[in-house]
């Protein structure tokens, strides 16, 4: 389909060169050459089929916090997840929380533990959608999405609207069957599971996470953990073992609260980005032997 089908079918709904950096926690990274907004599960799920019917290649960004951004952008449609709608269930036997997938994952796990119910507190310190973190099993505090994930509504490019269990999702650290076959499902919606609790101790767990997240990990532009911890291990011990906190390239720096975040001081691209992972993956692997995978996904187009 050409630009003309395109704007034919969307009208004034689709955008072209839009800036992304400002969409992205890392504050890096070019324009999408055409962008939508999806304000409901529904709306994302009519846009994403008449892409797939089309065959248009597409993007859904949530808020960006685990994507690094081309400099040159992404030269697809990108769409906007702002399908926020959140409702806690709790009129049966176990109480769940029904989030579309642009909802705000802190936001989500707030929500919860404000009307007295417990199991989200882990979610109250992660940037990201709910949508994002069902994808890639994001955790903290020992927990992870898998362990609070009854169903995840997906539409599949193959198999149409499925809804998927914890099991179908295949989860393993930070990846599911959906990372692990990126661009053939985009997620609608998600239930997860909770449990009625006392509101101050919910309280009280929200603000001790608060307060280790503030202590052990860097405020200002990032992408959160840049690498998978490596069984066992933590990337960001190793990465510090080796001398390499305050490492700078360009305006891109690794954290020197927190080795496996690397900091965007205002004037870092994509390309820095890229080369400072490059820089400390291969110093890992050269002293170490261990190859450090990356946790964030690399979107949009990449001249080596
Ligand atoms: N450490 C160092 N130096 C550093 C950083 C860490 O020695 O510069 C040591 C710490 O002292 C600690 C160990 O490494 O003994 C682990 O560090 P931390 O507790 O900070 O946890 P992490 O393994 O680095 C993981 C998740 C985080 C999550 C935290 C807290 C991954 C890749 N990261 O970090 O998730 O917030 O645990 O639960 O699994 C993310 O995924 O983006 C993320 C931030």
């Amino acid at each position: 389909m050409d630009e003309k089908g395109l704007f034919e079918h969307f009208g004034d709904r689709l955008k072209q060169d839009v800036p992304l950096a400002n969409l992205t926690t890392a504050k890096v990274g070019g324009s999408a050459r055409y962008f939508l907004n999806a304000g409901s599960a529904a709306q994302l799920a009519q846009d994403v089929s008449f892409l797939w019917a089309e065959d248009v290649p597409f993007f859904v960004l949530g808020s960006g916090s685990n994507i690094l951004v081309s400099d040159a952008g992404i030269n697809t449609v990108v769409i906007l997840n702002k399908a926020k709608a959140v409702r806690i269930d709790h009129e049966g036997e176990s109480p769940s929380i029904y989030a579309e997938s642009g909802a705000i994952l802190i936001t989500t796990a707030r929500q919860a533990a404000m009307r007295g119910f417990t199991g989200l507190e882990w979610a109250t310190t992660i940037p990201g959608t709910v949508g994002g973190a069902v994808y890639g099993n994001a955790g903290a505090h020992r927990s992870s999405m898998q362990q609070n994930l009854l169903l995840a509504d997906i539409l599949h490019r193959t198999n149409g609207s499925l809804s998927l269990n914890t099991e179908q999702m295949g989860y393993s650290y930070r990846s599911s069957v959906l990372k692990r076959e990126p661009g053939e499902a985009v997620i609608l919606a998600a239930r997860l599971s909770v449990e009625k609790g006392d509101t101050e101790r919910i309280k009280a767990l929200m603000s001790e996470f608060a307060a280790r997240r503030k202590l052990t990990q860097p405020p200002g532009p990032s992408m959160g953990s840049t690498f998978k911890n490596p069984e066992g291990d933590s990337a960001g011990r190793i990465i510090d073992s080796l001398g390499l906190k305050g490492t700078r390239v360009g305006g891109v720096e690794v954290s020197p609260l927190h080795a496996n975040f690397f900091i965007n001081d205002g004037s870092g691209t994509a390309r820095d980005y890229y080369n400072l992972i490059l820089l400390v993956q291969g110093i890992v692997e050269a002293k170490t032997g261990t190859k450090l995978e990356l946790e964030i996904e690399m979107i949009g187009e990449w001249q080596e």
